[in-house]
């Protein structure tokens, strides 16, 4: 499974998915940019949990509050104290620092060395908003992107005009000065959340914990999860968040072990409440059916957006020894398959004209490709050999691929691969936009 890791780092940095940030410098700790499709395949996942949230249903909002609040949100959260602090422990010869939960024995794994007496590391970041850096002027970089949805309930309930059960969800940066950030992506310093506050009857709160967390395990399903690579995990009572009451991980089989890729919370009223308390505003909802007054219980899913495309990354990842083209003399070596879902491939279709030395072939398929990239996120190559091309293509998860070849000259037809049967059909250049269309939609 290390083996699937290295495969992995090295297939995103090759075909520009991800690069290690700051890359001339030596890199910088544990942050990486996404590149053109790194980012393509990110705002797919994005998309497809939005449509997934807002679209399907009715009543949940979209919110896009500010990174940096004031640090009285973090103070009435409990980011602040040592409920959102990891235990620390340095090596007293090397002194280099660990995460005293990470470690197998009470040895520096480094050096051997005897560590000292773990110590609470709090894992907000701090930064100063204005010309002075100073105590007043000290703030921190959002650590969970719930927090902006609490502060914004009543602006939201009142603007809306909506009644409990609703929810409100949001997508954006998140920051933890993680003493340990390992394993390429899934555990860093900036990383981005996808997640959805649903605010809730008390007496409710059990019926709809059950309910997303289901929901949410659907959402993997539904993208091509393989059911034997995911699952839940309930937490138990000593390892709960210091906000919540009861909460599920949605874990993925990733090369290096089962590990959490979202959170299902039920955060009863910690949140509202404490806000309350801190600001001196009334958070309670006024029920006018009932009459009741009460402070909404929040039924929380908090997914990585980093961390699912990990999950998805390596869950597609197919290698076929000896190659899958068994028509050609090319070189039979190991062929690469990003299996990815249509919804989430980076690139839905590969225009090829069949040689790059015929200049009609390629005047055509230029002709193809303009009349292809409105439509769908498309990518033009006319290097290298047709199998080369073809595997190329297989090895990012493209979708299609359409060849124009000497036929296409006199039919005006083409051929469309797809990525995953090999199996080609020609297609009339007129209904080729539609063909894709359906293909994309079944
Ligand atoms: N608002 C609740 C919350 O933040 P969490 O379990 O601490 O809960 C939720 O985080 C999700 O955010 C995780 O399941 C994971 O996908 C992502 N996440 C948390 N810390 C991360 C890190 N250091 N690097 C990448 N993703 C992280």
């Amino acid at each position: 499974m290390a083996d699937l890791m290295e495969k992995i780092v090295s297939l995103c940095k090759r075909r520009g998915f991800i690069y290690q940030s700051s890359e001339i410098y030596g890199g910088f700790g544990s942050c990486y940019d996404f590149g053109p499709l790194g980012v393509e395949f990110k705002n797919n996942i994005k998309k497809s949990w939005w449509d997934e949230m807002l679209r399907g249903h009715e009543t949940i909002v979209g919110l896009d509050a500010a990174i940096l609040m004031s640090p009285k949100v973090w103070q009435a959260s409990g980011h602040l104290t040592a409920g959102f602090a990891d235990e620390l422990v340095e090596c007293k010869k090397c002194h280099h620092r660990f995460r005293k939960d990470f470690l197998e024995k009470n040895k520096c794994p480094d050096c051997e060395g005897d560590l000292t007496e773990p110590r609470k590391f709090n894992l907000m970041m701090k930064t100063f908003v204005g010309a002075v850096e100073d105590e007043v002027n000290q703030t921190y970089l959002r650590a969970e992107t719930c927090q902006g949805i609490y502060m914004n309930f009543k602006n939201v309930l009142d603007s809306m005009r909506l009644k409990i059960p609703f929810g409100i969800a949001q997508i954006g940066k998140a920051f933890r000065n993680e003493i340990n950030p390992k394993d390429f992506i899934y555990r860093t310093r900036e990383f981005e959340q996808m997640e959805m506050q649903w605010f809730c009857h008390p007496r409710e709160a059990d019926k709809w914990f059950n309910f997303w967390k289901e929901e949410r395990m659907k959402w993997y399903l539904d993208l091509g999860i393989k059911k034997e690579n995911i699952c839940f995990r309930e937490h138990e009572k000593g390892e709960l968040a210091h906000y919540a009451k009861k909460a599920v991980d949605i874990e993925y089989n990733f090369p290096f072990g089962r590990k959490e890729v979202e959170g299902i919370h039920n955060r009863g009223d910690w949140d509202l409440s404490g806000h309350e308390k801190y600001s001196g505003k009334e958070l309670s909802y006024f029920d006018e059916e009932t009459k009741e007054k009460y402070i909404p219980y929040i039924i929380e899913t908090s997914g990585g957006v980093d961390r699912s495309l990990f999950a998805f990354l390596a869950d597609s990842y197919e290698e076929i020894k000896g190659g899958r083209t068994k028509t050609t003399e090319a070189t039979k070596e190991i062929e690469v398959v990003l299996k990815l879902d249509k919804k989430i491939a980076p690139i839905k279709v590969a225009v090829l004209p069949l040689v790059r030395n015929k200049p009609e072939l390629v005047k055509k398929a230029e002709e193809v490709f303009e009349l292809l990239k409105p439509h769908f996120m498309a990518q033009y190559d006319e290097v290298g050999s047709i199998g080369r091309r073809y595997r190329r293509q297989d090895e990012i998860g493209t979708l299609f691929a359409v060849t124009i070849d000497f036929e296409t000259l006199e039919k005006d037809d083409v051929t469309v691969r797809d990525r995953d049967t090999m199996s080609q059909e020609r297609v009339k250049i007129l209904d080729l936009t539609q063909f894709l269309e359906k293909k994309l939609s079944e």
